[in-house]
């Protein structure tokens, strides 16, 4: 098939994978969007193999770091094939539960490739991590530590763990000042003395996490922050052998241009060792844990025009996705997605949109005052760069299901990575209470056989 370039007005670079044939009609290198609409169903997660592949290479050689291992952050997309594209790259996983440790292990992952870091562990949690043997436990506050200490003390087992340090910065509009993560920068050193007085704990590594960074000397100075700690440790005969300087890298959803791992990685690593030499230790592994930049873009939103409608001075498009069960973010962070129409993409942009979600909510927008071709019931649109946050924080408002999702792989194939939502499984935790319930309660309240979905659909019999 021939394939035309897509107006650069339209096409950003981000999108490598994408082309348009001669009609206007959008394909993920060879595959046809509407093609995967017509066999998968809408709304759908489309996500590209190739892409995160050169994602992660990309971040990996902008650190020319010799002890470099980075983790990816699976909070952001956890799906399994996913995970083991990451892990076929070399990746680590940053898990932020025991679900997501329990996932990273179902896609192969060894436990001492994978570290624990959230704000709250259960005793059981803690023992769960400790049991399999993950690489590290983060620990965010004295009390977790504590905690750890005594579980770590009951099992009679050496627990790993990274102490996780807010350094309270302030670099022009960022802070970390009022993050609710990590132990405050003073009370560091009691925390590095009392791990060191646990007798089952093995204090390894420090760890920053910036969440939403936009200026990368926020990293040099978290490192700087974190190397004075670990100058402490080594006086109290601490060998530490990381540091961790979490996510947060920026990702480019709009025309606002963000910096690139390319643009700080050289130079950081010459600032990072100058450090480490200057503090006389002994080179630690570093560590980072970017989440949406290695999978936002890899990641195609598609869903289909249900109505069109008018209100004052408001041309309104209706699509069968939503911001609950298909794209939270433009609701929660008023997050901008780029729309692209799937099989008009040669049409002059005359209409400005608002696209509703197809939920009960009239917060339910996905994309506000957006100029496309005039669109019709039935018409394809994409929301693009949702790899990110998205199927992850997806519910089931509403009772809908949330939708499927497939991967265009490397090879030309396209492989069904996660089905939707069944009915059977969004009851099921209302339902097995229901079974256990007192059977005259059952019989008078619940009639069991009214929800026989089977007997609903063949029709009741009439008496
Ligand atoms: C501890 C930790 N590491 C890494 C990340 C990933 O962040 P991002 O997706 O912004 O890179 C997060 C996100 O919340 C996090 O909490």
């Amino acid at each position: 098939m021939k394939y035309r370039r897509i107006s650069r007005k339209y096409l950003k670079p981000r999108w490598p994978y994408l082309k348009q044939d001669k009609k206007g009609t959008l394909h993920i290198h060879d595959t046809s969007i509407k093609g995967l609409a017509e066999k998968y169903g809408t709304p759908l997660y489309i996500f590209v193999e190739s892409e995160i592949r050169s994602r992660v290479r990309r971040f990996k050689r902008s650190f020319p770091y010799q002890k470099f291992r980075p983790q990816y952050a699976s909070k952001c997309n956890s799906n399994l094939e996913i995970l083991r594209i990451m892990r076929e790259e070399g990746m680590d996983i940053d898990a932020s539960s025991v679900g997501e440790i329990i996932l990273a292990l179902l896609a192969d992952f060894e436990p001492r490739e994978i570290t624990f870091t959230n704000l709250h562990k259960t005793d059981q949690d803690i023992m769960f991590a400790a049991k399999i043997g993950v690489q590290a436990i983060t620990i965010d506050s004295v009390e977790e530590l504590e905690r750890v200490a005594k579980v770590a003390q009951k099992m009679r087992t050496r627990m790993r763990v990274f102490i996780r340090v807010n350094p309270l910065i302030t670099l022009g509009k960022y802070t970390s000042k009022h993050q609710q993560y990590g132990i405050a920068n003073g009370s560091v050193a009691k925390a590095i003395r009392m791990a060191k007085e646990a007798k089952y704990v093995d204090l390894i590594g420090l760890h920053f996490h910036g969440s939403y960074i936009s200026d990368p000397k926020v990293y040099e100075i978290a490192a700087q922050k974190l190397i004075k700690h670990a100058v402490y440790c080594k006086s109290l005969g601490i060998k530490l052998r990381y540091i961790d300087l979490g996510g947060g890298f920026p990702f480019q959803y709009n025309d606002h241009e963000v910096f690139q791992p390319e643009d700080m990685g050289a130079h950081f690593v010459q600032r990072f060792e100058e450090m480490i030499h200057k503090a006389d230790l002994s080179p630690p592994t570093l560590i980072f844990e970017p989440g949406k930049f290695m999978v936002a873009n890899a990641g195609i939103g598609l869903v289909r025009v249900i109505s069109k409608k008018k209100r004052p001075k408001k041309r309104l498009l209706v699509v069968d996705g939503s911001t609950y069960a298909f794209l939270p973010d433009p609701m929660i962070y008023k997050q901008y997605y780029e729309v692209l129409p799937v099989t008009k993409m040669n049409a002059r942009r005359t209409r400005e949109y608002t696209i509703a979600g197809c939920t009960c909510d009239c917060i339910d927008i996905l994309a506000r005052n957006r100029w496309l071709p005039k669109l019709e019931a039935g018409d394809l649109v994409t929301f693009m760069d949702c790899g990110a946050y998205s199927s992850v924080m997806a519910s089931n408002f509403n009772t809908l299901k949330r939708p499927a999702a497939v991967m265009v792989k490397e090879n030309g194939t396209v492989k069904s990575i996660r089905r939707r939502d069944r009915y059977s499984e969004m009851f099921a935790p209302e339902l097995d209470v229901l079974k256990v319930a007192d059977p005259q309660e059952l019989k008078k309240f619940y009639d069991l056989t009214r929800i026989n979905i089977d007997k609903l659909w063949n029709g009741r019999k009439k008496k």
